[in-house]
């Protein structure tokens, strides 16, 4: 029988950015209790899939994948299978029901138990499952991380998970059902984490939540509507010298407040590149989807921003074939795109799921329609960000260096402030986290070509 330290982790991740931080601070829980990572699959003692519950398709993949390490068991008896994160939490126990080869079931409040079930499962071959959510969950997991620890490369830029859990309730989403409550980080502690990412060579923080807008460490006190935590947690992320970026994912627009849009607008950190999930222009489908806020509302936020700063960038998610959603509703989420003139967007086919609000209503609008509605928004944004790419030729940006290109190593990549990733030919002496003046030579409908000014 092996040791924990002798065992080899292989660590499979799907989903949203949430889960990748989660992924990386049960890596870096791993690796502290003595065990070695493998990228390689047939190497691994234990296999862990970090899952997503969010629409169908995201389920059906991990448990296709799931379902394929049962051929792996049956030559290596003592390989060890662990389900964990959002599909865990949802599934529970029936997980190794339908599925006998699956050793251990975490969700996402248990993720600080791993080590001990992969104990448990190692030294006396017994199966556990632990889900829901209470109070004391995850200290461990919301704790400082140095670096992001499955990085191949060191990336100049880290995430920070600022709250857990959602309270917003869309009819369509699972994931205050998988993900519980909502609850903040105290500012210190985000600070502290910030303060020590800055320290080991961090120069972009990333900060997580389901809803950022809303983050509210002193909850329960009652809250002046006017007033903004997350404005007051940029302005102390701002003060912080050595940090050169600030972005964050995803603030609701109904929390997207006049306090948030001076502090975005006014912080020289924060970058000038917001993602605003719409989910629909038209209000009737807004309303069943329990978004308070019109689409009005919506471009009044988008165009507060864009007046004081023409050069903010927006993306969006967007869900098409809501139920009873007519030609007439999508329209107006197609004319909507149009007004702001999105960079990005996440289109998705409505997924009903179970337990959710929206999962009682007829899912009423034929896949065909979904998949054409669907491709219609994805051609309208690659016609107009194209458009926009060409304008951009001949301007200059200062760029955060990511590191060499994953499809042309000797390429490198570079981020604008707001978004734009630009590809170009390195100098001598150039690393991860510099920050250099880049003109832009070509564009594509994707990508933006350039030369480093000397
Ligand atoms: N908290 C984030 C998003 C979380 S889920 C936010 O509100 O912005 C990411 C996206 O998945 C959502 O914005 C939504 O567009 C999409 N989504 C969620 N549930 C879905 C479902 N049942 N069917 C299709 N798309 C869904
Ligand atoms: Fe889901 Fe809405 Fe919460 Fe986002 S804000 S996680 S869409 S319930
Ligand atoms: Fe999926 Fe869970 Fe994120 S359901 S989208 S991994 S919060």
């Amino acid at each position: 029988m092996k040791k924990l330290s002798e065992c080899r982790f292989h660590l499979r991740t799907y989903g949203c950015q949430m889960n990748e931080r989660d992924s990386d601070a049960l890596a870096a829980e791993l690796l502290a209790a003595g065990m070695s990572r493998t990228e390689i699959e047939s190497e691994a003692d234990i296999i862990i899939f970090n899952t997503c519950s969010v629409r169908e398709q995201a389920e059906r993949k991990a448990l296709g994948k799931i379902g394929i390490t049962k051929k792996l068991k049956r030559d290596r008896e003592d390989l060890i299978i662990g389900v964990v994160g959002c599909m865990a939490e949802r599934i529970g126990s029936e997980l190794i029901d339908k599925m006998p080869h699956v050793d251990f079931v975490a969700g996402t409040g248990k993720l600080h138990m791993i080590p001990e079930m992969i104990k448990d499962a190692l030294e006396k071959r017994k199966k556990s499952v632990e889900t829901g959510h209470d109070d004391s969950e995850c200290a461990g997991l919301f704790g400082s991380l140095s670096r992001r620890s499955d990085s191949k490369q060191q990336t100049p830029s880290a995430f920070i998970s600022i709250m857990r859990g959602c309270n917003c309730f869309c009819s369509y989403c699972i994931v205050p059902y998988v993900r519980g409550r909502e609850k903040s980080r105290p500012m210190r502690e985000i600070v502290d984490e910030a303060l020590s990412l800055v320290d080991s060579g961090v120069k972009e923080v990333f900060l997580l939540g389901q809803n950022v807008a809303g983050y509210d460490p002193d909850s329960g006190r009652k809250r002046d509507p006017d007033a903004s935590p997350f404005a007051e947690l940029l302005e102390k992320l701002n003060s912080i010298s050595g940090l050169s970026r600030i972005r964050f994912t995803s603030p609701h627009p109904a929390d997207f407040n006049a306090r948030l849009i001076s502090a975005v607008l006014s912080l020289p950190k924060v970058c000038r590149s917001i993602h605003l999930p719409v989910q629909s222009g038209s209000d009737r489908i807004l309303r069943l989807m329990n978004r308070p806020y019109s689409a009005d509302k919506y471009l009044s936020i988008i165009s507060r921003l864009k007046d004081s700063c023409p050069e903010m960038t927006f993306s969006t998610d967007v869900i098409v074939g809501f139920p009873s959603e007519t030609d007439e509703d999508f329209l107006a989420t197609r004319s909507l795109m149009k007004t702001v003139g999105f960079d990005n967007a996440f289109i998705f086919k409505y997924s009903p799921r179970s337990g959710t609000k929206a999962a009682d209503l007829p899912d009423d609008v034929p896949i065909s329609v979904k998949e054409d509605r669907n491709r219609i928004l994805l051609e309208d944004l690659a016609s107009s960000v194209e458009e926009r790419n060409k304008m951009l030729v001949g301007r200059t940006f200062e760029a955060l260096v990511e590191g060499p290109s994953k499809r042309n190593s000797e390429r490198w990549t570079g981020r604008s402030d707001n978004n734009k990733v630009i590809i170009f030919d390195p100098c001598v002496g150039i690393t991860p986290g510099d920050l250099l003046q880049i003109v832009i030579t070509r564009s594509t409908a994707t990508t933006l070509y350039g030369k480093i000014l000397q």
